[in-house]
């Protein structure tokens, strides 16, 4: 683990997802760093062979920092249910197609949950994960976890957000990711600890390499 601390200055972040780069942008807002996402570095997007997120971050997060010869930020993150095994973890987004049809990847899940006839809360309990992999150009890396448990309701709900939040309703609060504001998904301010699993990482990257 190379936790060295990050000046300001330029750093890629290295995704082509416009939710997560939205949300990273604002987690990374009160830094001052100089941030340029992959796309707009004209990146190629490196194909996502690994078998785990701590694997697929660090694809990510090298290629961009050796491609552009600065510090890189990527977050593999997925949806993952826990009476599905764990899926579509890995495979969240490929679970929307090439469509990135997350309405028919929602359907899916339930579906598969309904066949299980998981009905009760406790049989639709999920999590986000996310994994962020800051690569240094030099060959340094590190990585950060965030976890954040729910459960999976049906019908979706909400219109705000992205990729499968309208259907995770994080435990002790009555409303769905896809029915928060992001201040409030993030749930991190001065004085609420971090709520989505992308906050909960990025706390932990903030307190090894952004603070003194
Ligand atoms: P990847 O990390 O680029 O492989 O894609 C992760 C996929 O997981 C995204 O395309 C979303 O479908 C899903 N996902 C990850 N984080 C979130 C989130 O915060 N909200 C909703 N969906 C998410």
């Amino acid at each position: 683990m190379d936790e060295r601390k990050l000046e300001p200055g330029r750093l890629v972040v290295a995704s082509h997802n416009k939710g997560k780069i939205r949300e990273i942008n604002e987690l990374l807002a009160p830094y001052g760093f100089d941030v340029v996402s992959a796309g707009e570095l004209d990146l190629p997007e490196p194909e996502e062979t690994g078998d785990s997120f701590e694997a697929n971050a660090e694809l990510k997060a090298v290629a961009a920092a050796q491609a552009a010869g600065l510090p890189a930020l990527a977050d593999d993150s997925g949806f993952c249910v826990e009476a599905l095994e764990g899926q579509p973890g890995i495979y969240s987004a490929r679970w929307a197609g090439p469509d990135k049809d997350f309405t028919m990847a929602m359907r899916t899940i339930e579906e598969k949950l309904q066949a299980k006839g998981a009905v009760d809360p406790d049989q639709r309990r999920a999590s986000f994960v996310a994994v962020l992999c800051l690569a240094w150009p030099d060959g340094g890396k590190a990585f950060f976890r965030g976890e954040v448990h729910g459960e999976v309701v049906w019908p979706p709900r909400g219109t705000k957000g992205f990729g499968y939040d309208p259907l995770f309703r994080p435990e002790g609060h009555a409303v769905t990711f896809g029915e928060m504001e992001s201040q409030e998904k993030h749930g991190w301010s001065r004085t609420t600890p971090a709520l989505s699993h992308r906050a909960r990482a990025f706390e932990k990257f903030s307190k090894a390499c952004l603070e003194d």
